[in-house]
């Protein structure tokens, strides 16, 4: 596939089948967010992949348990895969997707937010080439803090000083892929003199 043909062919998915995903495919995926552009070559963020479904969902609770739907007044994302933000009765963040990686990065880092998503975002093209369904989730600081969120930082040997940034999820297609909404044309400008 053509990269501007991948690029077209990403989206946010939240609707999965219960199929596991290749461990050969997850550690493609892997390297390619390790090979994401990073502030200062400095290589901080760091990826922790879940490739077990019981504990993914797990953690996807975990990341709706102090979800503040007091700001969501009038958002409004996808009828066809409804998110979190349109859909209160999903209670697991993670959407049933059997595979997350967990990206973590120095919390001190001016760039750690912006290390991550570059992270992830040559994470979601690489698993659109695959055929696997992604989405990008948010509220990594919310999810890991508590006490079973320290604790399993500490199984998975993340460096104290780090938090984590968001997260990928990972999984197969339930039904169609969904339109991409129409492009904004005012969000380019080409200036040649
Ligand atoms: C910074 C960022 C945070 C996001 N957080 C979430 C999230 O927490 N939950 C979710 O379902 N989607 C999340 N998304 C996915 C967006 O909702 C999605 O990219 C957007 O609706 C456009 O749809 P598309 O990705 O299919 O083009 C996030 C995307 C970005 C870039």
């Amino acid at each position: 596939m053509a990269l501007m043909d991948i690029i077209k062919a990403r989206h946010s998915i939240r609707k999965y089948i219960d199929r596991q995903i290749k461990r050969e495919d997850l550690e493609k995926i892997l390297e390619a967010g390790n090979y994401a552009p990073n502030a200062g070559g400095g290589q901080r963020s760091m990826m922790v992949a879940i490739h077990n479904k019981e504990l993914v969902a797990h953690i996807g609770k975990m990341n709706m348990a102090h979800f503040d739907r007091t700001h969501l007044a009038g958002s409004f994302v996808s009828k066809e895969q409804p998110s979190t933000i349109d859909d209160p009765t999903i209670k697991n963040g993670f959407y049933d997707a059997p595979t997350v990686v967990c990206v973590f990065c120095q919390d001190n880092f001016m760039f750690k937010t912006a290390d991550a998503f570059c992270m992830m975002e040559n994470m979601v093209l690489q698993a659109t080439e695959l055929g696997i369904a992604s989405c990008i989730v948010s509220r990594g600081y919310e999810t890991f803090d508590s006490v079973e969120g320290k604790r399993l930082m500490e199984e998975w040997e993340v460096p104290s000083g780090y938090a984590c940034q968001g997260f990928v999820i990972l999984g197969y297609i339930n039904g169609e892929n969904p339109q991409s909404k129409p492009r904004r044309t005012d969000r380019i400008k080409i200036v040649e003199k």
